[in-house]
């Protein structure tokens, strides 16, 4: 068993797919131990993305990513990060196959709808960044 975190941004909670995101999620037989809905602020997106701070991208997605509510869960299940960001699809929707949730949802690069971690490192982190223990399923 795997565990990964999932992030639904503002661009999909704000045009109303975070159901369908979760029908995807429990459709692939991914369990979901942990929801929260949150606005960041902009010092958290920071925190949260901190791997990407010399990144030229840093200051637009943090800006980003503190406009608006998001959701965040935590996933569990069989190669948990493998089958979400399957799921997910290309971080650039031009790139993304197709019935991936950023080819079927996502704006461009930046407002790519969803987020997940990469590996079990990130998991590690991202996990306890945003749940204590109390808080998981
Ligand atoms: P995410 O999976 O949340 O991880 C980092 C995010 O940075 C990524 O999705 C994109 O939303 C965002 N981003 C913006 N520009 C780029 C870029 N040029 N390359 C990679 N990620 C980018």
């Amino acid at each position: 068993m795997e565990r990964t975190l999932a992030i639904i941004k503002p661009d999909a909670v704000e045009r109303g797919f975070t159901g369908k995101i979760f029908d995807r999620i429990e459709g692939k037989g991914l369990k979901i131990i942990a929801i929260k809905m949150i606005h960041l602020t902009k010092k958290e997106a920071e925190g949260f993305y901190k791997v990407h701070a010399q990144r030229p991208f840093f200051p637009g997605l943090t800006t980003y990513m503190s406009s608006g509510t998001v959701v965040i869960a935590v996933l569990e299940g069989k190669d948990a990060i493998k089958k979400w960001r399957d799921l997910m699809g290309a971080t650039n929707p031009k790139d993304a196959a197709a019935g991936t949730i950023r080819k079927d949802f996502a704006v461009d690069i930046e407002k790519n709808s969803v987020h997940g971690s990469d590996s079990p490192e990130s998991a590690s982190y991202e996990i306890p960044y945003f749940f204590s223990g109390i808080e998981i399923f």
